[in-house]
């Protein structure tokens, strides 16, 4: 899993270790960069006898991993009233080819935090971003944050610009790229635009946590994250928790906000020796008293229906999910490649776009 910051999944496992004999639970932390502990999966998974049981599982991960064989097909094991109770959307977001893999916990979906003590009311378009951000930066306060690091991050950062110029990445269905069209290209100058200008040089190695410590100390007026900013903030008592505020992505005029699908969930390991001890854990670990317990202490915002914020619902209206295609991990490989290397300055955003055009066009033909 993701290091245990908070020490909660660690509480939450000895007390199902304590409460069902014969069946022990161990976790395992791993980096946090969630495409680093794909590759700790999938190498294991690759070696024919996995040494993990129990998936803490990416949304962007269920495609190739059920397509490989390497999950257990769950659909029968989840019960009417709990399909009832996680969201529509995370339940195909578990599901490859009409069968469920992987247990939703919890939802993720890009958002924009701002500083309402100092901008009056959240920009709309990315003009007023840049506009604002501008008036408000300062020599100690960066104007605009977001996950610049060669990483998964970028991507769903990467998107929700992509998304808000008009284009997209790929159609699943019908195997096909955008990347070369213009709006990808209008996506990536205005990313590059803003460093050295609204966001610092440094951001092309920053991960989520950077950017939210960054913010959480009152250094940024704008911060592109996830929700559990908001939750990390106020048990903080940083003060700038009380001047916080958060609104969806910005947008081109005439276009419209994306927030990224992110999100979390539980599968289980083909190669599980005991698979109904591993349900056992799989079904405590996403009831709603320990997903509750998660959000209080993480912030991480529950896929169950019964557990939703109100002040999320807005937001649930406009994500969009990534490709849900076997191929995913080699897709955003090419693509966080091609997007780092314009970042950073090494080839024209337009010329980046064309070599990840070319080589997905390749990817999806194979
Ligand atoms: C969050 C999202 C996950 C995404 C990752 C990228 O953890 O929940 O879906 O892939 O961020 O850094």
């Amino acid at each position: 899993m993701e290091p245990d910051g908070t020490g909660i999944w660690r509480k939450l496992i000895s007390e199902f270790n304590s409460r069902t004999p014969g069946v022990r639970v161990r976790i395992v932390e791993g980096p946090p960069a969630t495409n680093a502990r794909e590759d700790l999966y999938s190498t294991s998974f690759l070696s024919g006898t996995s040494s993990f049981d129990i998936v803490y599982c990416d949304v962007i991960w269920v495609a190739k991993f059920a397509a490989a064989g390497w999950l257990r097909d769950l659909t029968s094991r989840l019960s009417q009233e709990d399909r009832e109770d996680f969201l529509a959307m995370e339940l195909s977001a578990g599901s490859y080819r009409g069968r469920l893999y992987r247990i939703p916990a919890f939802t993720d979906a890009g958002l924009l935090y701002y500083r309402k003590d100092l901008v009056p009311a959240p920009p709309r378009t990315f003009d007023e971003l840049v506009e604002q951000a501008r008036k408000y930066q300062t020599k100690e306060r960066l104007g605009f944050l977001w996950q610049g690091k060669q990483y998964e991050g970028l991507i769903t950062a990467y998107l929700e610009i992509l998304w808000g110029f008009g284009g997209d990445w790929i159609d699943p269905e019908k195997r096909q790229t955008f990347l070369d069209e213009p709006a990808a290209v209008q996506a990536l100058d205005f990313l590059k635009s803003t460093i050295g200008s609204i966001s610092p040089p440094g951001v092309t190695g920053y991960i989520e946590e950077d950017t939210r410590l960054l913010f959480q100390s009152g250094r940024a007026v704008f911060l592109r994250n996830w929700p559990y900013v908001w939750t990390l903030m106020k048990r903080s008592n940083a003060p700038v928790a009380e001047k916080a505020a958060y609104a969806p992505m910005v947008h081109a005029p005439g276009q419209s906000s994306a927030a990224t699908l992110g999100g979390w969930g539980f599968a289980i390991s083909s190669y599980c020796p005991n698979p109904d001890g591993a349900w056992r854990f799989v079904d405590f670990i996403t009831r709603r008293e320990q997903l509750a317990l998660v959000q209080q202490h993480m912030g991480r915002i529950p896929s169950r229906k019964s557990l939703q914020p109100a002040e999320f619902l807005p937001i649930a209206e406009i994500v969009r999910m990534r490709p849900a295609i076997p191929e995913y991990a080699q897709a955003s490989d090419i693509l966080q490649r091609w997007v780092s290397a314009a970042l950073t300055g090494r080839v024209t955003c337009e010329k980046a776009l064309r070599e990840a055009a070319r080589e997905t066009r390749l990817l999806l033909k194979g």
